[in-house]
């Protein structure tokens, strides 16, 4: 059984690809900070809580993690775990920049790392990276969201070149609006008649684990026919 370990599990994108691939038979490995407790999931869906800001509690839970699946690292690597920040970038208090660039950027760098040299030694492994539409446009009350979605983006495409002589695939998704949580703290929100639903992501990238070895999917935008946002 081929093992994951994605992190974002227990909420919106994250939690809808660790149902759907726990159903195509993948062992996931979920990390989050708090999972619904009333919610059953399947036995081959392990759910681990902690904070990946915490360099301390995510090494540790790391390493839980490849006791569990007795090699150095899983098969394939899954990075949803994200926050959202808006508003004039003036008004954005320091705390909250700081938080949105290391959940965003600095904890899929270091997570990826961990496992890299390992999956390059191995010969195998694949890494989709949520960026978001966001990473390829201007984003104005979103400057800061937008910089780590990009950077997201440039980390995986440099990252593909650099290890897939080694065998890697590295997958970066760019989806438009889906209806998560991760626009709680803003003024706006998806109207649900125009936007994408977590479970359209996990199509995707149940589809794309499902290609043959020769090819990787490298980039793919993913946008709903139409598009509004609400007002809240
Ligand atoms: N929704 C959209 O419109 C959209 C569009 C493009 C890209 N994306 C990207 O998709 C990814 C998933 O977002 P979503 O829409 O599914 O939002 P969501 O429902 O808010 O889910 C975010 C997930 O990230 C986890 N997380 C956040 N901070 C964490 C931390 N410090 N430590 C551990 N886990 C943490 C959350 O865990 P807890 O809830 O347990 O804290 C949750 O599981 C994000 O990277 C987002 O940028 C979303």
């Amino acid at each position: 059984m081929k093992t994951v370990l994605l992190t974002g599990a227990s909420s919106g994108i994250g939690l809808a690809v660790g149902l759907r691939l726990s159903e195509d038979g993948y062992d996931v490995y979920g990390i989050g900070r708090t999972f619904d407790e009333s919610l059953t999931y399947p036995v081959n869906f392990h759910q681990f809580s902690c904070d990946i800001t915490d360099t301390k509690q995510l090494n540790a839970t790391l390493q839980e993690i490849r006791t569990q699946i007795g090699t150095p690292s899983p098969d394939i690597l899954i990075h949803s775990a994200g926050i959202g920040l808006y508003g004039l970038q003036e008004s954005l208090q320091t705390e909250d920049l700081q938080m949105l660039l290391r959940t965003n950027l600095e904890a899929p760098i270091l997570i990826t790392t961990e496992f890299l040299g390992f999956m390059k030694q191995r010969k195998s492994g694949h890494i989709i990276f949520l960026s978001s539409v966001t990473a390829k446009k201007s984003n104005t009350y979103g400057c800061a969201y937008g910089a780590t979605k990009a950077g997201l983006l440039s980390f995986a495409n440099s990252l593909f070149d650099e290890a897939r002589k080694n065998n890697i695939k590295v997958t970066t998704l760019l989806p438009d609006m889906t209806q998560t949580n991760l626009y709680r703290n803003a003024d706006f929100t998806a109207d649900e008649t125009a936007c994408l639903f977590p479970d359209d992501i996990a199509d995707t990238i149940s589809y794309i684990l499902s290609c043959g070895d020769h090819l990787n999917i490298t980039e793919l935008t993913i946008q709903p026919q139409k598009h509004r946002i609400r007002k809240k």
